[in-house]
């Protein structure tokens, strides 16, 4: 017992040491120390981080931008979500590292599509590996652990492995688990849906707060982790083996749901999430590093910056139990989003998906524009977070609206139309500022694809952020379309007016003729070697065959059973360098990662008339100078 009260000792200290780095907050508004706050567990905010996509960083340094952004906007912990990737281990002692340095708080957020429910062991040796870190977030003076899925894990277990009493608050679902051993119990349904997790249907639907509801009754007074989500758009195609295609209706849900946290007080609420490109919920930037599981091809170009910078006064309202954000408002800003298209484009004849069969083994798989679309609406939406009251003019294309905005929070919509896109803020008939958004709508189908991911800037603009090199590595893989390439295309940010000036510049739009600089040359390392999760999927999770030992990758392979020979040498030779994609692949053995041969710079693409299984391991292999005849040629 004596390591668990140390243990708890250093949490404390921990604890105690951070209240003091100050926070996020105007100078002359306290917030509540976090400190106070997780004495009992009285209105946490976490923000959910994919280690699984974070393999190519290479050192603890790697996680200071994410950490510094995420402390600055009032988040105090990032759930770190982990499969049971060979860099697990190695990405968590990075995080927890940089944690520290950089006065934030995290914890261990066990992913059950990999993870087993069996092994309540393995979960609370996990815990206690990291229990003692200082940057370990602990809550009523407990180590504090989280999940996505887990129904059936066994909790006292899990404890007595942990050699603690851990403060656990799983995404176990009311009516599948009891919530007799739990603290409390996170909510991942962050989307009004169908009941059935796909968007509402005519006369099905459970809206976001219907789930409020039902954790709160099921867990009976005890801690609810509710969830605040900004979207939901994903459209793998056949290019990959995880294939899914849904939305789950957008709009103004960001600013709904944090309205709706300041009126209902919730004890702890998680962001879904930081870096989850492929399903398009992301607050962090573009340019945190990580791997490109497919998602580049309606991640690129769109930031979603501001809908970060539009929580962090909601962040701090809530932590002081106030249901007004005005005096949390420290720099006045417009917050805009909207999607590149109108839903009626037709991009049938281009899209990744439309007429193209792929693995539906999840259910999530649908044919050409995203399952749930017609729930979206073609609108540009602008909050307008604001010290004193001012008026908001937006301009969408031909149509130009202007609102009346108090202080504190606003939002307003007017239709979306195709052309710029343009914001100002004025007061007393001047302008305090002004400026066009660097994504116009049109009705041009970019790359190809349907794309349902917004656009979200904001005035003044933020920082420049494109999507990094390991970003973009498989944007073009599967692509129908010619015209697109693998490089941010924004130009960038125009500089602002601030005013007060007499009137609204002229049109001050400084897309850039050609796009920023990047390096030409592919990345050597290769993309994650295992499919990301769906983590809304009921999905089972992989063969315990499929883990690799920590600290290790797959460093032989072979064709998978039951796919084609015409594969074995691509995975031989894929699989060998840790990149051994599960469909056509199956690793045989694991180990310290192998260096593949230095790029040489060149795309490969499957032979006319090969299977889109073949995609990833040409582009991988010959752009390593195996491009076997049998099976690929150079794009
Ligand atoms: C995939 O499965 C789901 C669930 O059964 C079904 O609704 C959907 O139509 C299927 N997709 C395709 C392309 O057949």
């Amino acid at each position: 017992m004596l390591g668990v009260f140390r243990r708890l000792g250093l949490g404390a200290l921990a604890a105690a040491a951070l209240s003091s780095l100050g926070s996020a907050a105007p100078a002359n508004v306290a917030i509540r120390s976090l400190e106070e706050r997780a004495s009992s567990a009285d209105r946490l905010v976490f923000c959910h981080f994919m280690i699984g996509i974070v393999g190519d960083r290479g050192s603890s340094a790697d996680y200071d931008d994410d950490m510094q952004r995420a402390k600055a906007a009032g988040i105090d912990a990032f759930a770190l979500n982990i499969g049971v990737d060979g860099y697990t281990d190695q990405q968590l002692g990075y995080a927890y590292d940089s944690a520290d340095r950089n006065g934030m708080k995290v914890f261990i957020s066990f992913d059950f599509n990999w993870w087993s429910p069996g092994n309540a062991v393995g979960v609370g040796q996990k815990i206690a590996q990291y229990a003692n870190r200082p940057a370990q977030l602990y809550v009523d003076n407990r180590p504090f652990a989280s999940s996505f899925a887990g129904d059936g894990l066994d909790v006292n277990a899990l404890r007595s492995a942990a050699g603690s009493n851990v403060y656990f608050v799983p995404n176990f679902h009311p009516g599948q688990s009891s919530p007799s051993n739990i603290d409390g119990a996170l909510n991942w349904m962050a989307w009004d849906n169908d009941g059935n997790n796909k968007a509402p249907k005519p006369g099905q639907t459970v809206t976001v707060a219907d789930g409020d509801n039902a954790y709160k009754n099921w867990l009976g007074g005890k801690p609810y982790l509710a969830p605040v989500s900004p979207w939901f758009f994903t459209h793998f195609g056949p290019e990959v083996s995880y294939s899914k295609n849904w939305v789950f209706p957008g709009g103004p849900l960001i600013y709904n749901r944090w309205q709706q946290v300041l009126q209902q007080g919730f004890p702890m609420v998680e962001i879904v999430t930081w870096n989850d490109y492929g399903e398009s919920h992301y607050v962090g930037p573009l340019k945190s590093k990580h791997f490109d599981d497919g998602n580049s091809k309606w991640v690129n170009d769109m930031p979603h910056d501001g809908f970060l910078d539009l929580s962090k006064p909601f962040i701090a309202a809530y932590k002081n139990r106030d249901t007004d954000i005005s005096k949390y408002v420290q720099n006045e800003q417009l917050v805009y989003w909207y999607r590149r298209n109108l839903k009626a484009l037709d991009c049938d004849a281009t899209d990744t998906t439309s007429n193209r069969p792929a693995n539906n083994g999840s259910g999530n798989y649908f044919m050409g524009r995203p399952d749930g679309w017609q729930t979206m609406d073609d609108t540009v939406y602008v909050a307008a977070l604001l010290k004193t009251a001012g008026s908001v003019t937006v301009t969408s294309g031909g149509t130009t609206q202007t609102f009346q905005a108090n202080a504190g929070a606003n939002l307003f919509q007017i239709p979306a139309s195709i052309g710029q896109q343009k914001f100002a803020l004025t007061r007393n008939g001047q302008t305090v500022f002004s400026g066009t958004s660097l994504m116009d709508i049109t009705n041009v189908c970019s790359c190809g694809i349907y794309n349902f991911n917004p656009y979200v800037g904001t005035i003044p603009a933020g920082f420049d952020d494109p999507l990094q090199a390991d970003g973009l590595f498989s944007l073009t893989i599967g692509l129908h379309v010619t015209t697109c390439q693998a490089k941010p295309s924004l130009g960038t940010n125009p500089p602002v007016t601030s005013g007060p000036v007499s009137s609204l510049p002229a049109s001050s739009t400084t897309r850039a003729s050609s796009p920023p600089p990047v390096s030409s040359t592919r990345v050597s390392s290769p993309p994650v070697s295992s499919p990301p999760v769906s983590r809304t999927s009921s999905a089972p999770p992989p063969p315990a065959s499929s883990t690799p030992p920590s600290g290790q990758v797959c460093v032989a392979g072979t064709v998978a059973d039951g796919e084609s020979g015409n594969y074995i040498g691509l995975c031989q030779f894929s699989c060998n360098y840790g990149y051994c994609p599960p469909g056509p692949c199956k690793c045989t053995a694991f180990g310290a990662p192998i260096s593949p041969p230095a790029s040489n710079g060149r795309n490969g693409c499957p032979l006319a008339g090969e299977g889109d299984g073949y995609l990833g391991l040409c582009s991988f292999s010959c752009n390593h100078n195996y491009c076997p005849p049998t099976a690929c040629q150079y794009c």
